[in-house]
């Protein structure tokens, strides 16, 4: 498989380095080609300053997507999302006519589930200074799966991308050695089966789940709302 790394972190000499390290290695060691966007190595401008246009570090990182059946996308959780410098690699590449707005020759929109990154596999790797409990289904920082949800389904679902469980990392502050161990065999073993891990259920937009509202119908998930009901099962 080709794969992309993205890569958002500023400091290389960090858990989220060691664990790039570690998963571009592991990748590498099973034959998989790997390619990389280091976004700070890169000084990534994250600002759109004019919106819907492709300069030359845009176009770069289209063509790395071309290139790409996987993108893994490590980050540390920053204020409940991604540092900047990600956010704004969204912003910049994921543009009109590429990241929405993408229409079939009927004119169709495609979003969720259908577009440009149809086929590619995504997958996110995380690290969070919150535990598994604070991050848990009542815990304070609100369920981990809630916080990616704009990640997971408004970004790489919306643009067509197959999402597979993310890879998360929690009570990262202060990890020992036996700690980063763990960490680390669970992301290698996540990366041993990146082409063959069952996506997320999440529903396509245009397969019958939603009325022309883009509400999902009432027999679906009945008297259930919240961004878990945008998954099947
Ligand atoms: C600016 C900033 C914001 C943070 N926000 C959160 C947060 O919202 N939730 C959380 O669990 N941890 C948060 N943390 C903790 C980081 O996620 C944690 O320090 C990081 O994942 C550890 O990995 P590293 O050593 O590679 O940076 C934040 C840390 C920083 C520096």
């Amino acid at each position: 498989m080709n794969v992309l790394w993205i890569f958002a972190h500023p400091e290389p000499q960090s858990l989220n380095g060691s664990l790039r390290d570690e998963g571009i290695a592991t990748l590498r060691s099973l034959d998989h080609q790997v390619r990389e966007s280091d976004l700070y190595a890169m000084h990534w401008n994250p600002v759109v300053d004019k919106i819907a246009t492709a300069p030359d570090d845009v176009r770069a990182e289209h063509e790395k997507l071309a290139w790409a059946d996987a993108v893994v996308f490590q980050f540390p959780l920053w204020w409940y999302g991604t540092p900047a410098i990600l956010k704004g690699w969204f912003d910049r590449v994921l543009i009109q006519g590429y990241g929405y707005d993408v229409r079939d020759e009927d004119g169709r929109v495609l979003r969720y589930g259908e577009g440009t990154l149809a086929g590619k596999r995504a997958l996110v790797v995380v690290t969070a200074g919150g535990s598994e409990a604070s991050l848990g289904p009542r815990g304070v920082n609100g369920p981990l799966e809630d916080l990616l949800f704009g990640l997971q389904h408004g970004t790489f679902f919306y643009t067509g991308m197959s999402v597979l469980p993310p890879v998360a990392v929690l009570s990262a502050n202060r990890m020992t050695q036996e700690q980063y161990d763990v960490a680390a065999e669970q992301l290698r073993k996540r990366l041993h089966s990146l082409e063959t891990t069952e996506p997320l259920p999440f529903r396509t937009q245009n397969g019958g789940d939603y009325d022309r509202n883009l509400v999902l119908r009432a027999d679906l998930a009945p008297g259930e709302s919240g961004f878990g009901v945008h998954r099947a099962g």
